[in-house]
Order: C-alpha cells, then sequence, then structure tokens
C-alpha cells in the first residue's frame, strides 16, 4: 500500500560540507516557545517576567522539549509586546534583570535545554537612545543615518516619500517636527510608528547589531529566532509599491511587499555565521522569514543562516490533500537547502490550532479572533490534538508555543480597552492578544497560579480553569500528557532524524479522507473523517501495536481510529 514517494534528506550523520551533524542539535530539536509576559509571573505585578520562567523550567524539561525560545525581554516601552526594543543589551524591569537573565540561562543549561532568544533588528523602539538622538539631530546629519529618515514628496514636503503601508495598517511613515518647530522629514515604521526601521545601508548598524549577537552569545545564548528576518534592507530609491484599485499595496500570491526580501539581506546572515561559528557548541539562527518557497535556499545553507520558519501549517486546513502539502513541499525544500525543516501550528502572532481547527475549512480568518466569531471548540480541540501528533511525527525540528500543551483556545472576548496589540490599536482588528493571555497552571488559585496576587495583565476566561497544568498533569488522556507521551517518544523512536531509513513515505491508498504515512516501521495514520475507521482497513494486514493516540478510547474503540483522531502505530511486518 506504500511507496516512497518522498523521502528523505541526504545523510542523518553528514552535512553538505562533510562536519558530523548529529551534534547539531537544532536539526531535531523541539523548541518551546516562551511569551515571557504571559508565561508565568513571580513578582506578583500580572506581567510574567524571567524569574517565573527560571521557576518553571523543570516542567518544560519534564514536558520533553529541548530547547526553550524566549520572545523579547529586553527593555521596551512595550508598543509591541516587546518587538519594540529600546536596549538590545538589558533586560526590561518588568521581567527582571541581567541577573536573572544569567540565572534563566544556567539553569536551563543544567537541565539540559538549549536557549534561544530573539532579536528584532529591522527597526527598534522610538524610545532607542539612537533614535531620540536622530530626531535632535539635523537631516542630514549621521545621526538621521541610522534611521531611514527621507524627505517628503509634494510643494512642501507635505506627502510621504512613497506609499508604503505598515503591517500593521495606515501610513508606513510618520513626520516629524524638527527642532526649530518646522514640520520635517518623514521616518519609515514597516510596523507600529513606535518601531522605527533601522537604515541597513549604515555599516554602523550592522556593527551595533553584531554587538548585541556576541552580548548575548557571551551569556550563553545558544541561538537567535531573528525577527522580520527578511525585511532588514530597503530597496534602493524607496520605489512606490503597485497598488490596487482599493489603493491597497498588490502582492501576488507567492510573492511579498517590494520593501521585503531584498537581496542585500542575504549579506547580513553571511556576516553573522562567522560570528555565531567562532563560538563554542553549535550556536544557531532561525529565521522568521515570510519569502517565496524558491528564495530559500539563498537564505539557509552553510554560510548563511541554519534554518528558517515553515509556516506551511498556520495555512493549512483540516483535510489529507492540504496537510500532506503542507509536509511534502518543506520536506522537499529541506532536501534541496541540506537543511531539515521545522514545523509551527501556533505562536505568539496567529489564532491558536485549537481555535483554528474549530472552523469549517473554507472559514476565512482575520486578523485575531472576532467576539462573534465562534468555533467548535471541541472539534478545535480534538482535531488539533491529532494535528500535533501529525506534526511530531515529522523529521525536523518543531517549535511549540506555550499553552498548546494544554489544549488552550483562543481568547475572543477581551474587553477592547484591554486590548494591546497595535494592529487592533491602528485598525480596530480584533488583533492578536487572544493567544497571548497568561497561562492557567493551578485552577484553584488567584490568577490560576499565573501570580500570587492574581494579577493578570490580561484577563483569563473560565474556560481556563479546567485546563490548568494541575488539572491534566498524570490525568491520563489529557491533552498535557499526550504531548508528554509523543515527546518521549519522539526522542526515543528518533522522530525528528532525517535518514535514509526512516525517510516520509506517504500511502498511495487509504480509505477517503485518511492520510497514512510511514517513518520506518512507525505508521502514522490521520483519520479527517468524522466516523471511526477500523484498523484494518490501514494495517496493510500486517501485525501492529498501537503506541499512542490523540484522544482516549474505549474498548469499543480499541480496534478503530476514531473519528478526527490520530494514532502513532509500530508494524510488524
Ligand atoms: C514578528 C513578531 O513575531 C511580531 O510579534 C511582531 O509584531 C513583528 N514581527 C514586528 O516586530
Amino acid at each position: 500500500m506504500t511507496s516512497p514517494i518522498s523521502t528523505s534528506a541526504p545523510s542523518a550523520t553528514t552535512s553538505s560540507t562533510g562536519k558530523a551533524v548529529t551534534a547539531q542539535w537544532w536539526r531535531d530539536a523541539v523548541v518551546y516557545q516562551v511569551y515571557p509576559r504571559s508565561f508565568a509571573d513571580a513578582d506578583g505585578d500580572g506581567m510574567g517576567d524571567l524569574p517565573g520562567v527560571t521557576a518553571h523550567l523543570p516542567y518544560l524539561r519534564d514536558l520533553g522539549v529541548d530547547a526553550i525560545w524566549l520572545s523579547p525581554f529586553y527593555t521596551s516601552p512595550q508598543h509591541d509586546g516587546g518587538y519594540d526594543v529600546a536596549d538590545y543589551t538589558d533586560v526590561d524591569p518588568r521581567f527582571g534583570s541581567l541577573a536573572d537573565a544569567d540565572e534563566m540561562m544556567a539553569r536551563a543549561h543544567e537541565l539540559g535545554l538549549k536557549v534561544i532568544v530573539d532579536i528584532v533588528p529591522n527597526h527598534s523602539s522610538s524610545e532607542h537612545v539612537l533614535f531620540q538622538e536622530a530626531l535632535a539631530a539635523a537631516p542630514g546629519s549621521p545621526e538621521r543615518d541610522l534611521y531611514m529618515f527621507a524627505e517628503g514628496r509634494g510643494v512642501s514636503g507635505e506627502l510621504p516619500p512613497n506609499n508604503w503601508t505598515s503591517i500593521f495598517h495606515g501610513p508606513a511613515w510618520t513626520r516629524i517636527t524638527e527642532a526649530d518647530g518646522t514640520p520635517g522629514q518623514w521616518y519609515l515604521h514597516i510596523f507600529d510608528t513606535s518601531q522605527p526601521d533601522w537604515n541597513w545601508k549604515n555599516p554602523r548598524v550592522h556593527e551595533l547589531m553584531q554587538d548585541v549577537l556576541r552580548f548575548w552569545l557571551d551569556r550563553g545564548a545558544d541561538g537567535f529566532r531573528v525577527d522580520v528576518a527578511h525585511g532588514m534592507v530597503k530597496p534602493e530609491g524607496l520605489p512606490d509599491a503597485t497598488v490596487n484599485a482599493e489603493g491597497l499595496i498588490d502582492i501576488p500570491e507567492g510573492e511579498v511587499p517590494v520593501y521585503f526580501d531584498n537581496d542585500g539581506v542575504l549579506d547580513i546572515y553571511r556576516e553573522w555565521r562567522p560570528i555565531l561559528d567562532s563560538y563554542e557548541g553549535d550556536r544557531m539562527m532561525v529565521l522568521e522569514a515570510w519569502i517565496p518557497e524558491h528564495r530559500l535556499p539563498l537564505y539557509i545553507g552553510d554560510e548563511k543562516a541554519h534554518q528558517s520558519f515553515n509556516f506551511g501549517f498556520l495555512q493549512a486546513r483540516w483535510g489529507v490533500e492540504t496537510m500532506r502539502a503542507a509536509i511534502e513541499k518543506p520536506l522537499a525544500l529541506a532536501d534541496a537547502v541540506g537543511s531539515p525543516t521545522t514545523w509551527v501550528l501556533s505562536n505568539h502572532d496567529v489564532i491558536r490550532h485549537a481555535s483554528r481547527y474549530g472552523f469549517a475549512p473554507d472559514h476565512r480568518f482575520g486578523e485575531g479572533l472576532a467576539r462573534d466569531e465562534v468555533p467548535d471548540a471541541e472539534l478545535g480541540l480534538r482535531r488539533a490534538r491529532a494535528a500535533t501528533l501529525l506534526m511530531l511525527s515529522l523529521p525536523g525540528s518543531a517549535y511549540l508555543y506555550q499553552g498548546e500543551e494544554l489544549g488552550l483556545p483562543e481568547v475572543s472576548d477581551i474587553p477592547d480597552e484591554l486590548r494591546e496589540d497595535p494592529a487592533h490599536l491602528r485598525a480596530g482588528v480584533p488583533g492578536r492578544d487572544g493567544c497571548r493571555v497568561p497561562l492557567p497552571w493551578v485552577q484553584d488559585a488567584p490568577a490560576y497560579g499565573f501570580s500570587s496576587t492574581g494579577e493578570s495583565w490580561l484577563p483569563q476566561p473560565a474556560e481556563f480553569g479546567p485546563l490548568a497544568v494541575d488539572q491534566q498533569l498524570g490525568v491520563d488522556g489529557s491533552v498535557l500528557e499526550m504531548y508528554r507521551s509523543a515527546l518521549h517518544l519522539r526522542r526515543k523512536l528518533q522522530l525528528g532524524v532525517q535518514s535514509e531509513a526512516a525517510g516520509v513515505v506517504f500511502a498511495q491508498t487509504a480509505p477517503d479522507g485518511v492520510l497514512v504515512l510511514d517513518r520506518g516501521d512507525l505508521r502514522v495514520v490521520v483519520n479527517t473523517t468524522s466516523a471511526p475507521v477500523p484498523l484494518a482497513e490501514v494495517t496493510d494486514d500486517q501485525g501492529y501495536e498501537v503506541l499512542l493516540r490523540s484522544v482516549p478510547t474505549g474498548p469499543d474503540g480499541a480496534e478503530q481510529v476514531a473519528a478526527d483522531s490520530a494514532l502513532w502505530m509500530r508494524l510488524t511486518r
């Protein structure tokens, strides 16, 4: 029933340079994303912090992940949850101190966990001292040249330098008032007005960011997640973008706006790679690069970045064809670039997958979940569990987002006045706060154990109570125990490792609506239909042993793959 229509990357033990790759931990790692504001609050101010992370590191070790990635915890006015950095080499007091960062890193290493920190090189905060100095300096000064300042168009510069719009809606340019009180130059901010873009044509910016890398490498960081990794260098002459009939920037399918993915960006990774390589251990970078597929080989490779997020699962709807395509394409690309792919089902920017899967496959998502957009929570979680088992069976590295191991849903009823996402503030869309609600640790504790005082920067909904860690830990069939078992087995069976012997092989024939794939003698079955499927229909008359199911099943279901569920089985051929 199966044939090797899609198999594996080259060898599991050597890279294209012949360097042994078994030591390159990131190639098959499971990385857990910590969104520090919402993970655990040790000082009781309602916002998570680094001591809160440190305190819960044993939980993450026991969960079975290999590494953590922390979203920014640097000094920041928090206009974009810390992705507006005012000082790249210090910790925001809300999150603790540098000493707390050192302690967190040391403890993680003691527990065998790697630590990836976030670097935000496309823009800083408008409160960064260098931006403040640029504002105070004259047009054409070296201070201004660190950022993207330009003269406006029109008779007296009253129009922005070009028609670019911000990812967070509205214009991408803001006009400043010069020191003498007159309306002056404009500065570029691809994101919020509080996030001015650096000018990467200026060598000082290169030096400055290299110093930031060294600062965190010296403190023990094992890697960097690079924010807007395709954004830094803007096209020569800042040309207008093409706009459609509604005046919106026209981005044909598979392309990116004119201000992204310019070739100059590639030089940055060629500069950074030797810096990372000059440190002991395998220091790595993973790019948040939204680029057309054919451009990936330009970013990833031995002298470039190590890996890039593959966001295919964020867009793939529930169904055999969509999910299979979301697996085959990145595997083929991984072969082409010689670096295993990554897998992502959720992160701090998207609607949690337990909610995404609760909508019909043709549902059109906006930015965040609107209050009246109500998913089928039970179905969504059921499918999310299955999708997770599918993802964790695949070779490459998997990135988990805090709370998905508890099956947390997206929260849609946050009062507008409490929302902080700049996209919400600029355009009124629901935005991303719904996936950033603080974690529930203990059902019967203030703020569900998130903070000792009961404070929480976003309100936690009542549904979070029964999903708290203490309600799931050690409970057979809970989402948390499913994650723990899957991560344990993934490690034991080395499912993350690409190898000839355990390539991904899809079944050519399978019952309708059922996805079947093999990794050596492990068979993964995802039943996307709403009816159970007899195991006999997916075992090719071979002996088998079920290793793990995404949902518990009673004696009646023992010989079936339940509706909207997945399982891992060992075939005894
Ligand atoms: C991508 C980050 O993931 C997102 O949270 C942030 O708003 C933008 N980059 C801008 O830094």
